[in-house]
């Protein structure tokens, strides 16, 4: 159960983050849809959501910067007064072979995908302690599990989060809270539009379930985690992979 909880979603104006948040919102949370470059697309989220069952409010900040991101977390505060849980779902790619992989495209992925995710725990972590409901859910890859052909910023970013969540989940411990991470296989967003076709029809015969997975296919199960029934669970990877083997 999520009703009441007050859960920020990083990335939420597109993609997995906009399905997570609008799940959320659906269920009866208060939700912080946070996005970067999105402002309408967010905003469309947040009307959405608080035309139905939850109530929610857009905040920008870049997650790359730990300024931007503590200022999102005084407006939360202003707002909501704490939260219960932190989504860590923004992210970026930026693939290359490693030959012609520069050190800017190396930074941008690390600094959006893996130090976004520090700076917003960093921000929210002692909100995440004194909730009784305290919930960091981390959303990572199924290529961190098995390495990908162009992606060496990607999947040292991705993987960079598991033991991010599994060193969190000790350390929020004490305070009852948990910390689980989601290692998403290939999701119909804009992220995999920008893969060729070609490649993406490779990729797909490689998927035993034979298909790509909907962002519906993850909103439950991060719901679940973000819930008071998880409350036992923590320092896991979950791969929703359509049986791609991590
Ligand atoms: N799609 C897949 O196949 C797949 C597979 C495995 C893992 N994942 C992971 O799932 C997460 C979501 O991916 P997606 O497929 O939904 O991607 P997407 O459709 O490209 O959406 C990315 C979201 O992240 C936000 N974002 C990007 N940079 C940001 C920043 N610096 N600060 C704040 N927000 C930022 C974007 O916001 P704005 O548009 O507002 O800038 C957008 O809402 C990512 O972490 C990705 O690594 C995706």
């Amino acid at each position: 159960m999520v009703e009441r909880q007050v859960c920020v979603v990083t990335g939420a104006s597109r993609g997995i983050g906009r399905g997570i948040a609008l799940d959320l919102g659906r269920h009866g949370a208060s939700v912080v849809v946070n996005y970067n470059e999105s402002e309408e697309k967010a905003h469309e989220v947040v009307d959405e959501i608080n035309a139905g069952d939850g109530e929610a409010i857009a905040v920008q900040a870049d997650v790359s910067d730990f300024d931007a991101v503590t200022e999102m977390r005084d407006e939360v505060r202003d707002e909501y007064g704490g939260i219960d849980v932190l989504v860590n779902n923004a992210g970026i790619t930026v693939d290359k072979k490693f030959v012609n992989m520069e050190p800017e495209d190396w930074s941008r992925v690390i600094d959006t995908n893996l130090t976004g995710a520090f700076n917003a725990t960093k921000a929210f972590f002692n909100d995440i302690s004194i909730s009784s409901n305290g919930r960091l859910v981390n959303i990572s890859s199924v290529m961190a599990q098995r390495g990908n052909y162009g992606q060496a910023n990607f999947t040292a970013a991705e993987s960079g989060l598991f033991g991010f969540t599994r060193t969190l989940a000790l350390e929020l411990a004490a305070s009852n809270s948990t910390a689980n991470c989601v290692a998403m296989g290939f999701t119909k967003t804009d992220m995999l539009d920008k893969v060729d076709e070609d490649v993406q029809e490779k990729i797909r015969d490689r998927i035993p379930l034979g298909r790509f997975a909907e962002v519906e296919d993850v909103t439950g199960i991060v719901r679940f985690l973000a819930g008071k029934e998880s409350g036992y669970m923590t320092g896991q990877i979950l791969g929703i992979n359509g049986g791609m083997r991590g």
